[in-house]
């Protein structure tokens, strides 16, 4: 390739993300842009990657594209989800004047023997096959009888699959990762990741659902240690080379998270990674919405309640309100990337990345500008 056909191809990758602001092209459809040659002659071709801005949930504008859900919780919790409007009448949900995301379980309401106690979960409108997904936590919701989760799932469930990126119960203080499917996707528990395993079948049919599980090794990765320090980020990034949950404690955040430019190749290895090794991940997941929701016992939380140490019954903790102060979900943002290969010069796969994405995108702005002027 010549040096000016390389230009124009980072040009023609840089002008529209840069006018729009969004990189709206999808993993699949870039993919399916990307030259029709060899698998081997395009992994030479390949020179770095790129992971543009999609889409931002925060602030004000957050709860526009989240839908409340407003049914029976399919885990079994003692727990009642309200709709967006009592979610916001009674403080469930709102955000706040410096622009948190708050949801959070009710914590003012004495309840009667058996009752179920008010809380929130909403889904993306938006769904997604691949990307990369950055959330900045204040808060994680915790506590005796409470079980929070921020995932994301595909439709005909265990169908699409299921990610499970933040989760645990009562007062754990290591997060787990969990993945879930149909019969035929497992875990290489051969490393490259710095969780332990739990389980590495990932069928949703087998041992009560409980999938394919790795444990991060932080105890401050969930819970009591997590909130103290003031949260942090979790970081999904999902594409052909696998799925992988990131989690940086908010003294511990790359740079390059910070400034808005991610690039996942020169993180420290994950906290958990699902590897293509065993697992068809075109065949396994597809189309995710996102969802957050906070609930109380259940499957998870009730079942585990006798061996966890915490008070009594699951269900008479949930009665009183004093128990479910730190049951409560603060974001400060979620951003969507979404990957860009950049093919050009000759190199080998897995070689060096792009100098500098900044310089890169500067560059080949300035030149398209340039060029409208020339023309
Ligand atoms: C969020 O909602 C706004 C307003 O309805 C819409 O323009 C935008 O496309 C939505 N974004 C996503 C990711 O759903
Ligand atoms: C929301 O839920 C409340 C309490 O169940 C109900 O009274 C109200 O009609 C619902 N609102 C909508 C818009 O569904
Ligand atoms: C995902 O989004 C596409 C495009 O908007 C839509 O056609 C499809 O039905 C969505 N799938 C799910 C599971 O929501
Ligand atoms: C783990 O990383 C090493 C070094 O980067 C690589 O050679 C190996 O293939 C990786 N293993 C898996 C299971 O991804
Ligand atoms: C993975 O699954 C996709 C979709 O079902 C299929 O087209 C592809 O052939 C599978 N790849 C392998 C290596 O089995
Ligand atoms: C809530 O968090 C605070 C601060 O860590 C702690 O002292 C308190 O015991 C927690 N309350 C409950 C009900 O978990």
């Amino acid at each position: 390739m010549t040096w000016l056909s390389i230009l124009a191809l980072l040009c023609s990758l840089t002008c529209p993300a840069t006018s729009l602001g969004i990189g709206s092209l999808n993993l699949l459809t870039h993919r399916s842009a990307a030259p029709k040659s060899s698998l081997q002659s395009r992994a030479a071709q390949r020179v770095g990657e790129l992971w543009l801005p999609q889409d931002i949930y925060a602030g004000s504008t957050f709860f526009d594209n989240f839908t409340f859900w407003e049914q029976a919780d399919p885990t079994k919790g003692q727990v009642s989800y309200v709709n967006s409007s009592t979610a916001f009448a009674n403080g469930l949900a709102y955000v706040q004047a410096d622009g948190a995301v708050v949801m959070k379980g009710d914590d003012f309401t004495v309840l009667p023997p058996g009752a179920a106690r008010d809380s929130v979960r909403i889904t993306s409108n938006a769904n997604y096959t691949g990307g990369l997904f950055i959330l900045d936590l204040n808060q994680a919701p915790w506590g005796c009888g409470v079980w929070p989760a921020w995932w994301t799932v595909g439709p005909n469930w265990p169908g699409g699959g299921e990610i499970d990126i933040i989760e645990g119960v009562h007062d754990n203080t290591h997060n787990q990762v969990t993945w879930h499917t149909n019969p035929g996707c497992s875990l290489t528990n051969t490393g490259n990741y710095t969780g332990t395993v739990l389980k590495d079948d990932c069928d949703a049919n087998v041992d009560d659902n409980a999938g394919c599980g790795v444990t991060d090794w932080s105890r401050d990765s969930y819970g009591p240690q997590f909130d103290a320090g003031g949260g942090g980020i979790y970081a999904m990034l999902w594409d052909e080379t696998g799925i992988a949950v990131w989690y940086f404690y908010r003294n511990a955040i790359p740079d390059d998270i910070t400034n808005l430019s991610p690039q996942p190749s020169g993180w420290s290895e994950p906290s958990a990674y699902l590897s293509p090794q065993n697992c068809n991940l075109t065949e396994f997941f597809y189309q995710h919405q996102i969802v957050f929701d906070i609930t109380f016992c259940g499957v998870w939380a009730g079942n585990s309640y006798a061996t966890s140490g915490c008070p009594g019954t699951c269900s008479d903790r949930i009665r009183d309100p004093n128990n479910f102060v730190n049951a409560s979900w603060s974001i400060n943002s979620l951003r969507v990337y979404s990957k860009e290969i950049v093919y050009g010069a000759s190199g080998s796969l897995g070689g060096p990345a792009a100098p500098s994405i900044q310089v890169t995108l500067l560059a080949s702005l300035t030149l398209c500008v340039l060029a409208l002027l020339l023309l």
